[in-house]
């Protein structure tokens, strides 16, 4: 497939950050949203609760503009979300089993949250969290630099963590998000972005006829509650296999075990990287009607594919459409899940002293 400009022929958009106040939480904190625009055309709005990415316009082979993202109209509606529209995860994406893991001889228990098990930081994870937002404008491209400030015994976990993210909108249609983190204890730190695309338009109908390539040739199985059982599997043969493009529904109702205990595609690939930590093409999707599609780089070593399993129509979206089984997919860049509790998994420990840092790029691109 050719890749060409998110905006061709069209006029550039001013590109800048719009500032504006989206309302007051439940508890009294107030809450901005920051609208990026660029050259490209894409156009991101970010609110400082939870970090969320709540919409993003990219034009089609025709220029014609869509939301494909998942999100809600009001503050409201973020503040009773469970699904982690377009958050910030942390501290830990994923899950650890029973909320328990041991560290430098300690204990610790934390939030369950999920069925028994700690999902995406616990009750209040960072996606409950205002974070402070300062905008910046340089070389032609917008930008938000957002800190969030997670106290020590916080959902159970160990030290004061100070993260910081800045989401960078590039003239190209690049989302550059920087993760960034230290602590004055150890604990595990695994942040990350937790957008679901829709790359028809959100509220447009279900994603299977998207296609999606991922670069992995092996993924982490589950058990029943979605725990990874500590084996890497090679995808070949499987449904698991995305090394060349295919639709997501082409096998998601196969006769699979994996399949069948998480409803769904709801797995870590392990990505083929050149070298650990180099910035490498995760996941190709694509919505072959419009042609809009969004490329994932990223130096995590994970990436959760997951086909909104847990949608189930009953929680309404923006502009009043529910948000249907399989409306969107997420594909998250991490470190695997429950590795506090797996030695041969890539390391989520962050020490004093250290600093963690990621990156992701989401892409966004239109394809012939
Ligand atoms: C998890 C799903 C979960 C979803 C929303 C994904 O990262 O893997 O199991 O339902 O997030 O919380």
């Amino acid at each position: 497939m050719t890749i060409r400009s998110t905006n061709p022929g069209r006029t550039p958009s001013p590109v800048g950050v719009h500032r504006e106040p989206f309302g007051t939480t439940a508890d009294g904190r107030a809450v901005e949203r920051f609208t990026l625009t660029s050259a490209s055309g894409v156009t991101i709005a970010v609110l400082s609760y939870g970090g969320v990415i709540q919409s993003i316009l990219a034009p089609d082979r025709a220029g014609a503009l869509a939301d494909v993202t998942l999100g809600y109209d009001t503050l409201p509606e973020y503040e009773k979300d469970k699904s982690y529209l377009g958050a910030l995860v942390g501290r830990y994406a994923n899950r650890i089993r029973a909320g328990r893991f041991s560290l430098d001889g300690r204990d610790y228990t934390l939030a369950q949250n999920a069925g028994g098990n700690h999902l995406h930081g616990g009750m209040r994870g960072f996606n409950k969290a205002v974070w402070s937002v300062e905008p910046f404008e340089e070389h032609g491209e917008s930008g938000l630099a957002l800190e969030h400030v997670s106290p020590d015994g916080d959902e159970g976990y160990p030290g004061t963590l100070r993260s910081r993210v800045t989401y960078r909108l590039t003239a190209g249609g690049e989302l550059v998000i920087d993760f960034s983190a230290t602590t004055d204890a150890a604990t595990p730190a695994n942040l990350t972005q937790h957008a679901y695309f829709n790359l028809a338009g959100s509220g447009s109908g279900d994603i299977l006829g998207h296609v999606l390539e991922l670069s992995a040739s092996r993924f982490t199985p589950v058990d029943a509650t979605l725990i990874p059982t500590g084996e890497l599997r090679s995808v070949h043969g499987t449904p698991f296999d995305f090394s060349t493009p295919e639709s997501v529904g082409a096998r998601i109702g196969a006769d699979d075990e994996q399949l069948r205990l998480a409803g769904g595609y709801d797995h870590n690939f392990v990505i083929d990287r050149p070298a650990a930590a180099a910035l490498t093409l995760a996941a190709r999707l694509t919505d072959p009607v419009s042609g809009r599609g969004v490329d994932i780089h990223t130096t995590e070593p994970g990436i959760q594919f997951y086909t909104g399993n847990f949608l189930d129509g009953t929680v309404m979206g923006k502009g009043g459409v529910p948000h249907r089984y399989r409306s969107g997919l997420a594909l998250e860049t991490q470190h695997f899940p429950n590795s506090p509790n797996e030695p041969a998994f890539p390391s989520a420990i962050l020490r004093p002293g250290a600093e963690h840092r990621s990156r992701t790029v989401y892409h966004f691109v239109v394809r012939e």
